[in-house]
């Protein structure tokens, strides 16, 4: 044939190959989310094969583990014992509570790594939502806000090096900048959870915190999320998101789910020059972990070619469970 154009000839060997590859992984890409209980064992979680529940001291050997290989962040996420559960989720702002301990110690042993946090009411409170929960079921706004920055604040005190509002309230990037700087945090960032989807992929994780939403008392509970995390329906949506929370002080915007919303991320890339993080979340991990169990599919090349997608949409950061693995691949390679 007469081709003028054989794209086959940059593919012909792995170095040419190596020469034209637009994107690539590096462990410092990734965010390696953590759960943290008062438990005295490592408890392996159901749903997500080789994700565990820490207690303090093992936290800091796996913290470790993962500075060893690369990653330079972490993100705590508390199983809060049941007892201390309340509908005003008031354990959140402890400054002795479970999360403020984990990070003051990883500060005191590892202060290098970088540590994010979660800010929501969701593992602190009996009815499971992000938000306070009002006598007729709505998910209350403003006097939620009030309790994220008491929470953000009580993590930043603590050490924490960025706060991750994954809650979905109306303002909150704002007035937790506001609370963060008058506090004297103004070097404290916040990556925000800035278009998160009311996902049916996050079973999991509600699992390793036992923290769906449930009828705790007499009032009348929302069963999901739906009335502050957004629509899956809705792309343009997550472009206002983003305008607000550059207009209110984010420094990292973030699309969560990862995967099934690829052109969230791609549209968010166009729109903003933040970095752009993506969450590859809990019922991700679940279904690869599941087949790479049955043997129906590689897992190591799965996990690879899932997080590069991520980059080649747009992301910068990838959040995900597959972390520490994944860095352990990328130096074999
Ligand atoms: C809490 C929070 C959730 C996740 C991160 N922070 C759950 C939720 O919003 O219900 C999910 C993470 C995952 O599934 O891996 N607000």
């Amino acid at each position: 044939m007469d081709l003028t154009y054989r794209p086959r000839r940059l593919r012909r060997t792995h170095a040419l190959r190596s020469m034209v590859q637009e994107h690539s992984l590096k462990a410092a890409d990734f965010i390696y989310p953590l759960f943290v209980h008062e438990g005295a064992e490592v408890e392996p979680i159901q749903a997500m094969p080789g994700a565990n529940r820490w207690n303090l001291d093992n936290l800091i050997a796996e913290v470790e583990r993962a500075w060893q290989l690369g990653i330079r962040c972490v993100v705590l996420f508390p199983k809060v014992d049941e007892s201390l559960k309340t509908e005003e989720a008031a354990e959140c702002f402890n400054e002795n509570g479970l999360i403020p301990r984990a990070i003051r110690r990883l500060k005191k042993e590892l202060p290098e790594m970088t540590i994010m946090t979660d800010v929501a009411l969701d593992p602190y409170s009996c009815d499971g939502h992000d938000g306070i929960v009002s006598s007729l079921g709505v998910v209350l706004n403003d006097e939620t806000i009030e309790y994220l920055c008491r929470q953000a604040v009580v993590q930043a005190q603590a050490g924490a090096d960025l706060i991750g509002p994954s809650d979905m309230m109306d303002g909150r990037v704002g007035a937790i900048r506001e609370a963060l700087d008058d506090e004297g945090f103004e070097h404290v960032g916040i990556i925000s959870y800035t278009a998160k989807y009311s996902s049916a992929y996050y079973g999991p994780f509600r699992e390793a915190l036992d923290s769906a939403p449930r009828a705790a008392s007499t009032k009348p509970i929302p069963k999901d999320k739906s009335t502050y995390q957004m629509d899956p329906a809705n792309a343009r949506e997550a472009i206002t998101e983003a305008q607000l929370d550059e207009q209110e002080g984010a420094d990292i915007l973030m699309v969560k789910p990862g995967l099934a919303y690829l052109d969230i991320i791609y549209r968010l890339r166009q729109e903003s020059e933040l970095p752009i993080a993506a969450y590859n979340v809990s019922g991700e991990y679940a279904m690869v972990k599941a087949a790479a169990q049955k043997g129906w599919i590689d897992e190591r090349a799965v996990v690879l070619e899932t997080l590069l997608s991520f980059k080649r949409a747009g992301a910068d950061l990838i959040l995900t469970y597959h972390a520490c693995d994944a860095a352990g691949w990328l130096r074999d390679v």
